[in-house]
């Protein structure tokens, strides 16, 4: 497609050093933020699925449940209070990204991660302990404002410690740690739902407890990025950390790139209003559509809602459970494939097949589900057919994870220079964050009233955002992060909008619209 998407900037450079052990712990450590998000994301399908919590919180969705045995199998979950559920914890991590963008800009990443964690860990206990709708909805308020922070600070935090040939290795442990919260959230459902007396869901929505204990401490032992010690006027103590986390004392040329950085981004006083410049024009896009698109492939649908699919197309309560333990394990295991991949196919090759395959998928589930239950959502299903329907289920969810999953973050962390970089990364969140909510509100409904075409609807997503990408994302695997002008300077649609005198690289300077290596 459109061969000028691919660019090659010719003088991206690589800097000295190693990948450390010191920077593959911290990075680590940090990605563990990644737990909560993924913990919550897959406990509150398991747990809005379960009777006893039903019958507890819900109880007219509960009736409405037994009631329907016979009836259209697409609307029996439809309750706008029991999507509220799920999704008032995403409006509470939208606003509160902004606030963490704040924090993260003066006080240094590691302290965003740290109040994310106190705050998810304040939530987890209203939650375990709730005795009525109000303190659960407040729970997951907490919770939210928990992600904001978490989500705003990790992705950067390992984008600026790894060195730019394993920044997507190492950004994706981000991504790793989302899956194993689900896939830990699903196994948890999967053993409280059999608790006698029906306080399993206490269990389930306590224990979120755990990943933010996890972090919130590991976050206390943390270092800050080189970047944001020198953005903070450290100089020195990022010198420091800069040998220690490459290994090599030889950190010169780097240091003088972030420094020349640092000094650009303080001549912005207002990186909200900076934002919004024109050649700052490919990152606010890109902050806004990969969020946006990665929400539209339909993921969470699964993600939050596989119980209740699995119910709704005639599985049994356990096996429902059981077949959303089965999607999530196949998404930690995909995940693990972007990460070997990720700096050396790059990020585009990722992107453009995990995307075919996402919407091979969604043909073929719209169909087989079409087949059987029509409009009227009236049927039942072999086991054979079924079992087909998790299947496909799960080649979808390998191709989201090894693309749009971890690239969804990776990408929009990596290409923003430092003065607008947290106000990017906020608005990169708050869209994912609206984009979950959204779909986490209307999902139930949508299916009640699209059916099987829903499937074909985020389908149609894939096929807009998959053409995005061929045309418009440049490749930015192995450049430094303070280099990524020059990849879209170079880019034949973005690289109208960058004036010669807008590029101040290090000792980069642009002659004749190209760019050249040379002395200040
Ligand atoms: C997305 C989540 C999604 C998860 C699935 C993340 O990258 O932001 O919305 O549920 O991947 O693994």
């Amino acid at each position: 497609m459109a061969g000028g998407a691919i660019v090659s900037t010719g003088s991206t450079k690589d800097y000295p050093g190693k990948l450390t052990a010191f920077v593959f712990f911290t990075c680590v450590v940090a990605a563990t933020g990644g737990l909560i998000f993924g913990y919550d994301i897959g406990i509150s399908g398991g747990v809005t699925s379960m009777d006893s919590f039903l019958k507890k919180f819900f109880p007219t969705v509960y009736r409405q449940e037994e009631e329907d045995k016979s009836t259209n199998q697409y609307c029996k979950f439809d309750s706008q209070v029991l999507q509220l559920f799920t999704s008032s914890l995403y409006l509470a991590a939208l606003i509160a990204s902004f606030f963490a963008s704040v924090v993260t800009r003066v006080f240094g990443r590691k302290w965003s991660m740290f109040g994310g964690g106190i705050t998810f860990l304040v939530g987890a206990a209203l939650n375990g302990f709730a005795k009525n709708v109000l303190m659960l909805i407040l729970g997951r308020i907490l919770l939210g404002i928990g992600v904001g922070f978490a989500n705003q600070s990790v992705p950067v935090y390992l984008s600026e410690m790894a060195p730019a040939r394993l920044r997507g290795m190492l950004n994706i442990g981000f991504q790793l740690m989302i899956t194993i919260g689900i896939l830990a959230a699903n196994l948890i459902n999967y053993g409280t739902v059999k608790i006698k007396d029906g306080w399993g869901w206490r269990v389930s929505l306590a224990l979120a407890a755990v990943p933010a204990g996890i972090i919130t401490l590991g976050s206390l032992f943390l270092p800050d990025t080189p970047n944001s010690l020198i953005e903070r006027g450290y100089d020195e103590k990022a010198k420091n950390m800069l040998r220690r986390i490459r290994g090599v004392d030889d950190i010169h040329e780097e240091y003088t790139d972030l420094v020349a950085a640092s000094e650009e981004s303080k001549l912005v006083e207002h990186p909200w209003r900076n934002i919004i410049q024109r050649k700052y024009r490919a990152q606010l896009t890109m902050a806004i559509l990969i969020p946006f698109f990665q929400q539209l492939t339909g993921i969470n649908v699964i993600m939050f809602y596989a119980p209740v699919l699995f119910k709704t197309i005639g599985f049994g309560s356990d096996a429902s459970l059981m077949s959303s333990v089965i999607t999530g394990l196949v998404n930690v295991f995909a995940t693990l494939v972007s990460i070997f991949t990720v700096d050396k196919l790059g990020r585009r090759k990722l992107f453009l097949q995990g995307g075919s395959q996402m919407l091979v998928c969604q043909i073929i589930v719209g169909t087989l589900i079409a087949i059987k239950f029509g409009t009227s959502g009236v049927a039942s299903l072999s086991k054979t057919y079924a079992a087909f329907v998790v299947l496909f289920i799960c080649i979808y969810v390998a191709g989201f994870a090894w693309s749009w999953g971890p690239l969804g973050w990776l990408v929009p962390s990596e290409i923003f220079p430092l003065e607008i970089r947290s106000a990017g990364q906020s608005i990169n969140v708050s869209v994912n964050m609206l984009f979950t909510f959204i779909i986490a509100q209307a999902f139930l409904t949508m299916l009640c009233h699209m059916k099987f075409g829903l499937f074909y609807f985020f389908g149609g997503w894939v096929v807009i955002m998959t053409t995005f990408i061929a045309l418009f994302l440049p490749e930015t695997k192995n450049v430094p992060i303070e280099e990524m002008i020059l990849v879209w300077k170079a880019h034949w649609f973005w690289g109208k909008f960058i004036a010669d005198e807008d590029i101040h690289v290090g000792n980069i300077e642009m002659a004749g619209g190209k760019s050249k290596a040379g002395s200040v």
